[in-house]
């Protein structure tokens, strides 16, 4: 009787195991035993012995005419004997199984060098032999999940007890149904089937959330296909004599008949984009049911790319890239050393998707990726004391010698069993580790530190560059070091404006996970616990509420007459005079240029600085200075005074007063849309030269126009009114560098409204209070 083989059982998480035979999933050991005795497992064996049979008296043929009948092919083969089934690819028509009667008969077909059918040669190969996967008859649960809505979420988890009990259910309203993972098992089974036709000995690997235990419904299928024997076959057939025998296969597939795919390329020496291309055609040509693909040969790790029509499902196929196969199974390996580990990275991942800081889907962008989110989970629970998890380091002290792996020369030793690690002494609940990791990461330093999970703690910028030869680590805002190739910083397309909002939102997660709404069921039937973190933007609207709509831009200072120790006061003038000169350009853009009413009003100083100074750290500016505004202490003044550095005048220092300016202001029309097009009609088809793009005086006239279109003189009443709170300051980067914050506060019920105004200032008004300064110095 058949065997089952231990590559049809799979551990999972919390002593839980899967036939991937059958498709089944059972909790425990002696649940296990019961199903591999049971009926439905020894039918499948049987059932596997049956196809393992027809498939070695079976031949895979292409090469004929697209839309050939099966009977035209079952006709051809009868002539060497017995033909019991000929299945042809329904989606494409290209290639055919022909299943004979015994190995005698495919002996007699595979003798024949030439077989040709409608004037077409054809191209006859036996069935390269492959795993069996079951394809049940009838469906068992959905294939994805049923989208769940926020509403819902929100509701299902209020009902749960405890923040505990809401992590828990959260994993299981996200990870895939039964349906689910059997589907992408078959879609496995699927691509295997078509490349090892195509590639003789290749695989196809699943890697990332479809299988390291952070899965979630719906995700992209990452697949990985290892060409590593395709191109020992190749060489062998190049060059018999020059292969070392146990590199040969045997018997060794058909790779150099001229119709062969691999006939016209030599994958030893092809780029990775032409063998991609190869993989997408054999992709658009012969996988049933899937369309949309797409090389994309300039990604850190190129890839093709492609969806499944029936599913609607998302993949990609990588050709280089067996770091990712062991950094899944080493996060499978987290998610089996502690039961919390996969709880927490599904809040977190989730929190952080609501709050757009990550999960971007394609991999661009400035957001963290999933990966990289995830290591930053795990470090923080290697940073725990006790710690939740082991560092890589230690991981690797505890890995034996068959475990020893090096991978694209970088050492990814680690156990294969989750088994043999130390549990941990750590108790800390859900609750709060997931308060803590906000907490953590609050005031993080991701700019000046290094995370290294190997070390399980930050490393000084300087000592990663130094310590692994030849390997640059890309710094940047976000560093966190990948586990085992070193050199890759998986953060290093996070910017510094995502850096900060993460630390931001972490600050308001933290603050809200110290209430008591976060810590205990609300008996009003409120929303508790997880559900505020995971509504969308909540903390970019906090973030917004507490520093206002604030505009930051450098502007340089002119230079300053020659100074001496004693003209200090003269040079406090002079800066002075220049920020007047600002606040007046300022004014002039808005009420020359824009059209807009502008009238200055009275300064709540102190806390129009503050507003402008949080605003100002959100879009990522240098706030080392005191804040302006700010009276400097007793002490400063005096070393101000008694030791000022003749060469190097401190602009934040000098001027502690005049600084901030207020403005009560109207726009009466939509001065900020179709204003290219105005631009053009005014300029016309022979641009005045006095006239050039971005002039003052072009633009002031654009306002104007739109002003006419909509109407001769002002509406009554103005379209938006609202007050503008301005500060200048120093700025860190330079001596000569000064920086203007602008806050503005709309009437409040104009909020919604104001934004689009708003969204035009940021890039209209630096520009042109900068022109304004020019064209009066
Ligand atoms: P993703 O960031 O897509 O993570 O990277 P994910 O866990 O699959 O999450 P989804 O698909 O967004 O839900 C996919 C895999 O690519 C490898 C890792 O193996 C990761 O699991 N990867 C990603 C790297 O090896 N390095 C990277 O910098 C990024």
């Amino acid at each position: 009787m058949a065997e089952s083989t231990h590559e049809d059982l799979e551990s999972l998480p919390r002593g839980g195991f899967r036939c991937r035979l059958c498709h089944v999933t059972v909790a425990n050991k002696p649940s296990l035993d019961d199903h591999l005795r049971g009926k439905k497992h020894q039918r499948m064996e049987n059932l596997r012995s049956v196809r393992q049979a027809q498939e070695l008296r079976s031949v895979f043929v292409s090469g004929f005419h697209k839309g050939t009948p099966a009977s035209e092919l079952s006709d051809y083969f009868q002539t060497y004997g017995e033909v019991v089934n000929v299945v042809m690819d329904k989606d494409k028509g290209v290639y055919a199984i022909v299943e004979l009667q015994d190995r005698e008969v495919l002996e007699k077909v595979l003798a024949q060098t030439q077989h040709s059918l409608g004037g077409q040669k054809l191209r006859v190969k036996p069935r390269e032999k492959k795993d069996f996967k079951y394809t049940p008859p009838r469906k068992q649960g959905p294939a994805k999940r049923e989208q769940l809505s926020p509403e819902k979420l929100a509701q299902k988890l209020c009902q749960a007890d405890d923040v505990d009990a809401q992590m828990s259910l959260l994993v299981q309203l996200f990870e895939f149904s039964e349906g689910e993972r059997r589907l992408r098992d078959l879609l496995v089974t699927l691509f295997q089937e078509v490349f090892l036709e195509f590639f003789p000995g290749s695989a196809i690997l699943p890697f990332g959330s479809s299988v390291n235990g952070f899965d979630v419904s719906g995700c992209d299928l990452d697949l990985f296909l290892d060409l590593e024997k395709t191109k020992k076959f190749q060489a062998s057939a190049k060059s018999p004599t020059e292969t070392p025998a146990e590199d040969r296969a045997s018997p060794e597939p058909d790779t150099r008949s001229e119709d062969s795919i691999l006939s016209d390329i030599d994958l030893a020496s092809a780029t990775v984009p032409e063998v991609l291309e190869l993989v997408a055609t054999v992709l658009r040509k012969c996988v049933p049911g899937v369309h949309h693909v797409q090389v994309v040969p300039n990604a850190r790790r190129p890839v093709v790319k492609f969806c499944h029509k029936e599913s609607g499902l998302r993949g990609d196929i990588s050709i280089d890239n067996k770091l990712a196969l062991r950094n899944t199974r080493f996060l499978q390996l987290c998610t089996e050393t502690d039961e919390r580990v996969r709880p927490l990275v599904y809040a977190v991942r989730y929190w952080a998707k609501q709050q757009a800081l990550a999960g971007n889907p394609f991999g661009g962008g400035p957001l963290l990726n999933n990966y990289a989110l995830t290591l930053l989970v795990l470090f923080f629970l290697q940073t725990r004391n006790p710690p939740v998890l082991p560092t890589v380091a230690r991981l690797k002290e505890l890995s034996e010698n068959e475990e020893q792996t090096v991978v694209d020369s970088w050492d990814c030793s680690f156990p294969k069993d989750s088994t043999r690690l130390e549990p941990s002494s750590n108790t800390e609940n859900l609750c709060a580790l997931l308060a803590e990791f906000f907490h953590v990461f609050e005031d993080y330093n991701f700019a000046g530190h290094i995370i290294s999970l190997r070390e399980g703690q930050p490393l000084p910028r300087p000592s990663v560059l130094t310590s692994e030869a030849g390997s640059k680590l890309k710094l940047g805002p976000f560093n966190l070091q990948d586990p085992f190739e070193l050199s890759h910083n998986v953060a290093a397309n996070v910017n510094e404006k995502t850096a900060l909002r993460f630390r931001r939102c972490c600050q308001v997660a933290a603050k809200y996970c110290r209430s008591l709404q976060y810590q205990r069921k609300s008996s009003k039937g409120k929303i508790w616990g997880l559900v505020r973190l995971f509504q969308p933007g909540t903390a970019e609207a906090e973030v917004l509420a507490a520093t206002g709509l604030v505009i930051s831009f450098p502007l340089t200072l002119p230079t300053q007459p020659a100074q001496s120790h004693e003209l200090l006061c003269q040079a406090g003038d002079f800066h002075h005079q220049w920020f007047q000169k600002v606040y007046a350009g300022i004014a002039s853009v808005l009420q020359n240029v824009l059209k807009c009413s502008c009238s200055e009003g009275l300064e709540q100083e102190q806390e129009a600085a503050t507003d402008c100074k949080q605003g100002e750290q959100l879009a990522g500016m240098t706030t080392e200075q005191p804040p302006a505004g700010c009276k400097r202490s007793l002490d400063e003044e005096e070393a101000g005074s008694s030791s000022p550095s003749p060469k190097r005048p401190r602009t934040d220092a000098l001027f502690p007063e005049g600084r901030s300016m207020t403005w009560n202001c109207a726009v009466w029309h939509k001065v900020w849309l179709g204003r290219r097009r105005v631009r053009r009609q005014l300029r016309g088809p022979q641009p005045d030269p006095e006239h050039t793009a971005g002039s003052l005086e072009l633009e002031a006239k654009v306002s104007e126009a739109i002003s006419q279109q909509e109407g001769e003189g002002r509406p009554a009443d103005p379209l938006l009114q609202f007050t503008i709170h301005a500060r200048a300051g120093a700025s860190a980067s330079g001596e000569r560098e000064t920086r203007i914050s602008l806050r503005f506060d709309p009437v409040p019920e104009q909020a919604v409204a104001f934004q689009e105004f708003f969204h035009f200032l940021q890039g209209f008004l630096p520009r042109a209070v900068e022109q304004q300064l020019a064209s009066e110095a």
